[in-house]
């Protein structure tokens, strides 16, 4: 499964719903929700009231990455505000609480990714692997849309494409940052499956053809 996740970051907040249904005009199936706390990331974006409002309009995925800190004491509002798939840093949270979140989330019959940031080493993954549904690996600093997508992540999407296959695991690798039309190739050449794209997806004059995009 390939599929766009357009980041409502990039959107007209005053008019929410009608971004929303350019996503779903898209033929993107999900809507991905950056939460940012100013305390994990430098920026603040916004939480629990966007998601849920995210939810009440529309039935793609609601793809929430939480650039928190201890994002393990939000999961119960997540899941009520109506994630379907709630992915958290690795950076945030010690090895013993990553487990038990993962565990949480799943317990909730919702989907786990694990995020690294640029800097973070991409093995310190591997030992969750076979217990998350989705990697994503960030092609920009977290916390802000519009910058430019670092091309030596990809070394990381191959590496765990390859020890997905390897494993004959079904996880998801999902890329954020900086993707456009060239950039999008790219990563779909190294193995990635699922694209965020904020800036190019709202700033886009006209409504993206997913499909297309996707080469599909
Ligand atoms: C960055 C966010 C991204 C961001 C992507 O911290 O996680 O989802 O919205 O925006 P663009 O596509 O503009 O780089
Ligand atoms: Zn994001």
């Amino acid at each position: 499964m390939k599929t766009l996740a357009p980041s409502i970051l990039a959107s007209d907040m005053l008019n929410l719903g009608e971004e929303i249904k350019k996503i779903e005009k898209s033929g993107s199936k999900y809507v991905h929700v950056d939460v940012m706390d100013g305390c994990f990331v430098p920026n603040i974006s916004f939480g629990m009231p966007i998601i849920s409002a995210v939810r009440s309009c529309t039935d793609l995925v609601v793809d929430v990455h939480a650039m928190i800190v201890e994002p393990d004491r939000y999961i119960d509002d997540f899941v009520k505000s109506g994630a379907d798939i709630i992915t958290f840093h690795l950076e945030a949270l010690d090895n013993e609480r990553i487990i038990n979140a993962i565990e949480k989330i799943h317990k909730y019959g919702k989907k786990v990714g694990l995020s690294i940031k640029p800097k973070t080493n991409v093995s310190a993954v591997l030992q969750y692997l076979n217990m998350i549904d989705m990697i994503l690996v960030m092609t920009v600093e977290p916390g802000f849309g519009g910058q430019k997508f670092m091309c030596d992540m990809m070394d990381k999407v191959k590496f765990l494409r390859e020890k997905i296959s390897d494993s004959n695991l079904s996880v998801d690798i999902q890329v954020d940052g900086g993707i456009n039309d060239e950039t999008l190739k790219i990563a779909m050449e190294s193995g990635a499956n699922i694209f965020v794209l904020g800036t190019a997806f709202f700033k886009s004059k006209d409504i993206i053809d997913a499909e297309k995009m996707l080469g599909e």
